[in-house]
């Protein structure tokens, strides 16, 4: 990008902005952005495709000696994943002022990445790792000071819809609700030896009856419920389990439905409580602390209209009857930076087609030609909205 002569910052939460510079000098860049960070076990194009489609749009203009009305960005958000820092589109949420400097700065790695032998031996918090790798900028991190004419997103499906279909492009309209949890359940530690199950407040026994009732509650409501992390103390092989950490990511297509199922498990787990341990006048207790809450986004219709054009002029030579089918609306499961960056300027997404629908899996992959399907979709979309 500074081969390019982009203008590149680099703000206090570690986000990286390049601005080609248009014509005018008064109104914001149209940003393409996405996240190079990733999960555990990867893969290598979630978010990872978003930015480069970014990076090759901008060179491709440079090539054609384009100019455009405004500038055209490139932004790679931090921690999008929420993988390490275990809130998700922490850097664009406080870019959009909804998620506070501080609680990002002080939000501390998950447990998992701290216990790693590479580790150091305090967590470390979301500052202190920007420090660390020099990317704490001193830009404020707010649309105020980095605007935007607008934000589009390249990603893959992570899902099966495209590619089972044989379809080409999505048009993303929408991203469905979520909320992150993180739950405690307090029991007993007791000898395994000796204590007779009607005797037990098993934690972890509560935290296994709590995570079926999670699917079967989430399920009848045509949501998703999930477990990822998991502690359990004290970790013996003979002593009862006193106490279990764990996390619980509630998904589905509409807010309300997310909180039903929030509702009935609040419900239903103080049960499951209640019970384990009953039999000895000490129940397990459990509590709830909300992480994160992303309410269902829709994209704005200026920008799915312009996706929408460029898919069908990409695909337009494909070599089959209907091209028109090629190419499909489409609700995204997973969240990206784009639900936050919605909160603020006129923002939509693309979806290409990945083998078996597979994501946050080493052997995610999506085929050369779909990676450059989607990067042309996004560079004429960009240009579309530009000349609107
Ligand atoms: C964000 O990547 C999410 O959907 O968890
Ligand atoms: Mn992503
Ligand atoms: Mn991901
Ligand atoms: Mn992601």
């Amino acid at each position: 990008m500074k081969d390019l002569k982009c203008e590149i910052t680099i703000d206090e939460m570690g986000n990286i902005f390049a601005v080609r510079p248009g014509r005018r000098k008064d109104v914001p860049a149209t940003f393409i952005g996405s996240h190079l960070d990733t999960q555990p076990t990867g893969g290598r194009y979630d978010g990872i495709l978003g930015v480069l489609s970014g990076v090759e749009s901008l060179k491709r203009m440079d090539e054609m000696g384009l100019e455009t009305e405004g500038g055209v960005g490139v932004v790679n958000w931090t921690n999008e994943e929420g993988a390490r820092f275990p809130v998700s589109m922490i850097a664009s949420g406080v870019w959009a002022e909804c998620i506070p400097l501080s609680k990002a700065h002080n939000l501390k790695e998950v447990p998992t990445v701290a216990s790693l032998p590479t580790a150091a031996s305090a967590p470390e918090t979301m500052k202190s790792a920007l420090e660390k790798i020099n990317y704490l900028g001193d830009v404020p991190c707010s649309y105020k000071t980095t605007p935007m004419a607008a934000h589009f997103e390249l990603h893959i499906e992570q899902g099966p819809h495209l590619v089972s279909a044989g379809q080409r492009v999505g048009v993303v309209t929408a991203v469905q609700a979520y909320r992150w949890f993180r739950l405690k359940i307090i029991g007993r530690d007791t000898h395994t030896g000796t204590t007779a199950f009607e005797h037990r407040a098993d934690a972890l026994y509560a935290f296994a009856l709590m995570m079926v009732r999670a699917r079967e509650v989430a399920a009848a409501k045509g949501c998703l419920a999930s477990v990822g992390i998991i502690e359990v103390a004290p970790g013996s092989v003979n002593t009862v389990p006193g106490q279990v950490s764990f996390s619980l990511d509630i998904r589905g297509p509409e807010t309300a439905l997310v909180a039903e199922v929030e509702r009935e498990l609040r419900s239903d787990f103080d049960k499951i409580a209640a019970t384990e341990g009953a039999g000895i006048g000490k129940p397990c207790r459990v509590e709830w602390t909300l992480d994160f809450d992303s309410p269902a986004v829709k994209f704005h219709e200026d920008c799915i209209d312009c996706v929408q054009q460029s898919a069908h002029a990409v695909v337009a030579d494909a070599p089959v009857a209907d091209t028109k089918a090629l190419v499909r609306p489409i609700m995204s499961g997973a969240g990206h930076d784009s639900v936050f960056t919605s909160k603020r300027v006129p923002t939509s997404m693309i979806f290409v087609p990945c083998k078996d629908g597979l994501s946050h899996h080493p052997e995610e992959f999506s085929s050369a030609d779909d990676c450059a399907t989607g990067a042309s979709v996004i560079l004429q979309a960009v240009v579309r909205y530009d000349r609107k």
